[in-house]
């Protein structure tokens, strides 16, 4: 576990717009070379339209050029905290099935391997196949 990823997730938190579930959930990505970008459950009238905080988390990586990651800490206020959906975990294995997955809940925190949340995923490499 990860204190400072914890602490910068949790401060995303605070900013989640989630005034339909109540749902607040914040996220923390460490990038392979150190910098972290968070993230924030985004929710929308149209609900369907919702985004999650660890993809928020991955857009906000990406649009700075990002593509490797080491760590995602995601923090809820359920206990055991709550771990990225399916569409959470697909979006990130675009880019590695390596990556530490954490997830803080009211208590201990639960870690993974993202390949183990994902078994058999579909990878852009499939599709050369
Ligand atoms: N949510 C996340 O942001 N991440 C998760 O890992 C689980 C679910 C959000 C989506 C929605 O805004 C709210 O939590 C309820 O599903």
């Amino acid at each position: 576990m990860d204190d400072t990823l914890t602490a910068t997730a949790r401060t995303a938190q605070a900013h989640a717009y989630a005034p339909y579930s109540g749902f607040r959930v914040g996220a923390a990505l460490e990038c392979e070379d150190g910098t972290v970008y968070a993230g924030a459950n985004l929710e929308n009238a149209s609900y369907g339209l919702t985004t999650c905080a660890e993809r928020v988390a991955l857009g906000a990586a990406v649009a700075e050029g990002k593509r490797h990651f080491r760590r995602l800490v995601v923090v809820s206020d359920i206990e055991p905290g709550a771990s990225p959906c399916g569409a959470c975990r697909q979006a990130l294995a675009e880019f590695g099935l390596d990556l530490r997955v954490t997830a803080v809940g009211t208590a201990g925190p639960r870690e993974w391997r993202l390949g183990d949340l994902l078994p058999d995923a579909f990878l852009p490499g499939d599709l050369a196949r």
